[in-house]
Formats: structure tokens, sequence, C-alpha cells
């Protein structure tokens, strides 16, 4: 049981990575499974809170009680956001496509005997996030981020641009973070830093949403 009380509390979480089509049999997608979304929609069910989980495609089973809205592209996942009129927190732990293809093709894009290269062109994605946090009432805006290198300074720089409230950054790269059922977090908020240890991701998102209620309550 979570010793947290999120009962009459909206909160909505993305998760998964999103997919971006090229032509209608292929996509560009990333590496990210939505384990870190899907463990936080259950703790946050858990901690009482109507929860809304938005997410990219993926093989997890949603939660027990949580209402799910499946996605593929960036853009279907902003306007299943933009739907939801009321939310008090907003736990962004999708990984979305950054770009997306211009114009995808109707037909499948046969290959040239002719020309040894493609290019595809790419446009910039909505920022989910930085939607949410521009909202009026603005919602409380936790975002996630995987760096490789400088962690908690290009976190810190991404939560103020981004307007997020709290930031949960995690390092990337050789068999961390994706697609792994373990995780290690530096929390960041104007308040202060945490780190929680490697630990798997359901334990972690229950300590996670305490800390989450914590600095909810000092503000
Ligand atoms: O991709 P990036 O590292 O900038 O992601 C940081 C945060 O912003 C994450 O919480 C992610 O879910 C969110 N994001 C978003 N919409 C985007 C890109 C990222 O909501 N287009």
């Amino acid at each position: 049981r979570s010793c947290v009380d999120w009962r009459g509390k909206q909160v909505v979480i993305t998760a998964g990575g999103t997919r971006e089509p090229i032509d209608p049999v292929r996509f560009i997608a990333n590496r990210s499974s939505g384990k870190m979304g899907f463990a936080m929609a259950a703790a946050a069910r858990e901690a009482g809170a109507e929860v809304t989980l938005i997410c990219g495609p993926n093989g997890l089973p949603a939660p027990a009680g949580v209402h799910r809205v499946d996605v593929e592209t960036a853009v279907e996942m902003q306007s299943a956001v933009a739907a939801v009129e009321r939310m008090d927190v907003f736990i962004g732990a999708a990984a979305v496509a950054d770009y997306r293809v211009q114009t995808p093709a109707e037909h499948k894009l046969k290959k040239s005997a002719e020309f040894d290269s493609l290019t595809l062109t790419l446009v910039k994605n909505p920022d989910i996030i930085s939607e949410v946090a521009r909202r009026v009432p603005k919602p409380f805006v936790v975002g996630f981020a995987a760096e490789t290198e400088n962690l908690q300074t290009y976190a810190e720089q991404k939560r103020r641009a981004k307007g997020m409230d709290v930031i949960c950054a995690n390092a990337v790269g050789e068999g961390l973070a994706f697609d792994q059922p373990d995780n290690a977090l530096s929390v960041i908020w104007s308040g202060g830093v945490h780190h929680f240890e490697r630990a798997e991701k359901t334990q972690l998102s229950a300590h996670l949403i305490e800390l989450i209620d914590k600095i909810m309550s000092r503000e």
C-alpha cells in the first residue's frame, strides 16, 4: 500500500516511444519500452489517483484501474493529452520523437535501381510537455530526461526550458535504462536534488510518487 494519498487527483502519464511513419509499412521509432511510465501509472493508482495513461505502441498490460489510451505518433499523443480537460499532475515519461517524416509516402517506397541514397525530410514534432506546462491552471509537471553525458546540467536546463516542476534524469548507454527492468535516477527541482540508486522501476516509482508528493506540498 502507498503512504501517499492522491484520492481525487487526476494524473495523466505519457509512456513509451512514438512511431513516426515513413510509408505504410515502415516507421521511425526508438528504444523506449514504456516500463517506467507504466510503473508510474501503477504507483499513482496505488496512491488512489484517477490515472490516464497515454502510450505509444508496446506489449505491456495496463495496470488495473488505469484508463489507457493507445496512440502511435507524437501528433496523436499531443491530441490525446489535449483532450484531457482536467489534470492535477502530468508525468511525461514518453520518449516522444523529436521529428517526424514531413510527408509519409502513400504507397510502399520501392528500392531504386538508379540511386544509392534516399533522403527523408523531417519536421519538428510538437513538444507535448511544454504545452502542458503552459496550461492555465497549470498542473504539477514532472518530466524525464535520458542523457549520455553531463546528466545534471543538461537535465536542469531542460527542466527550466520546458517549464517542468521536476525532472527525473537517468543515464543511458551500455545496458542502462532502455528496456531494462531497473533504473537509477537523479531527481531535480527548484529546491533540491535527490538521487535514487539503481532499483526495479516498480519500486523506484513508488518512491518517486512519494517524493513528488513531498515537493508538491512544499510549493
Ligand atoms: O526528449 P527530451 O529529452 O527533450 O524529453 C524530456 C521530456 O520532455 C520528457 O519528459 C518527454 O516525455 C517530454 N517530451 C514531450 N514532447 C516532446 C519531446 C519530449 O513531451 N516532443
